[in-house]
């Protein structure tokens, strides 16, 4: 049986039925890795993961990552449980963001497992940087498409900006120091896909730091010009989470944004995301 591949929005993120992610042949994941390069959120409902599963099903796509900072399970250092106690003020994810932009080489997919969920609230939305690129005036693609972009964990991370509460585990997800916080890594502002070779805007709010070579003043300009376009309510995709939902996301084609609107309920989430290549 084919799958059935039903579009979220007009311009991004699919919900594909008909595949068990813990049991997947050769043939179903091709269609899979095919959905997930055009439509570069895919979504899976009703799954039964164990971490084994979750991580394999990683794999295929590519090594994981091991996060340096955010501490992965005892188990499993390549998974991280996100989990947001009921109360808990610290949250994850909750700006535009793509993942591991501070990374030389940015994580190329995410995959969040839901397991315990609000009864409301606690969606994600994820915004296409391509649909952004796409729809920049030719006199703004001229300004953009050589620009090279500074990015860093400092304003995420560093104890000193976000103070040191996460890392004496006073939160549910545990972070530990990292010489990461303090370095910096360049990337192009326009990256290219590598393997649809569409072209989309790389810079967001959690991780770039300026533009190379720009004032303050400037910098700052253009990159809130450019995070307001890509995050046009016409880019973007939002999903409602049930247990079992399996999210999948292409960090070179999308940002997210974990929305933080369920203070009296538990949320727990489990995360792998698979090594990129330096951005071009
Ligand atoms: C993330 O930013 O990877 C977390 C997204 C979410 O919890 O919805």
């Amino acid at each position: 049986m084919p799958l059935e591949i039903l579009p979220m929005s007009g311009h991004l993120g699919a919900e594909i039925r008909g595949a068990d992610l813990a049991k997947l042949d050769d043939a179903v994941f091709a269609e899979i890795h095919q959905a997930f390069l055009d439509h570069a959120v895919i979504v899976f409902r009703d799954q039964t993961l164990g971490h084994e599963d979750q991580i394999a099903f990683g794999r295929r796509f590519g090594e994981l990552d091991v996060h340096p900072i955010a501490v992965g399970m005892d188990q499993h250092p390549e998974m991280i449980r996100v989990l947001k106690p009921a109360g808990e003020r610290a949250s994850f994810g909750t700006s535009w963001h793509s993942d591991n932009t501070f990374f030389e080489k940015p994580s190329m997919a995410s995959i969040l497992y839901g397991v315990t969920l609000p009864p409301y609230g606690g969606d994600t939305l994820w915004a296409s940087t391509e649909k952004a690129y796409e729809t920049l005036s030719p006199g703004m693609k001229k300004v953009v498409d050589d620009l090279v972009a500074v990015h860093s964990a400092r304003s995420a991370y560093d104890p000193r900006v976000t103070g040191e509460a996460k890392y004496r585990g006073e939160a549910a997800i545990q972070y530990r120091h990292s010489d990461i916080i303090d370095e910096e890594v360049e990337h192009p502002l326009i990256r290219t896909h590598p393997e649809t070779g569409r072209r989309g805007i790389f810079v967001n709010p959690m991780f770039t730091l300026r533009i190379a070579g720009f004032g303050a003043a400037e910098s700052e300009a253009l990159l809130h010009f450019l995070y307001d376009h890509v995050t046009r309510p016409e880019f973007t995709c939002r999903l409602r989470w049930q247990p079992g939902t399996v999210a999948m996301w292409d960090n070179r084609a999308t940002q997210h944004y974990a929305i933080d609107d369920y203070e009296g309920f538990e949320r727990v989430m489990y995360r792998v995301t698979v090594q990129g290549d330096r951005p071009r």
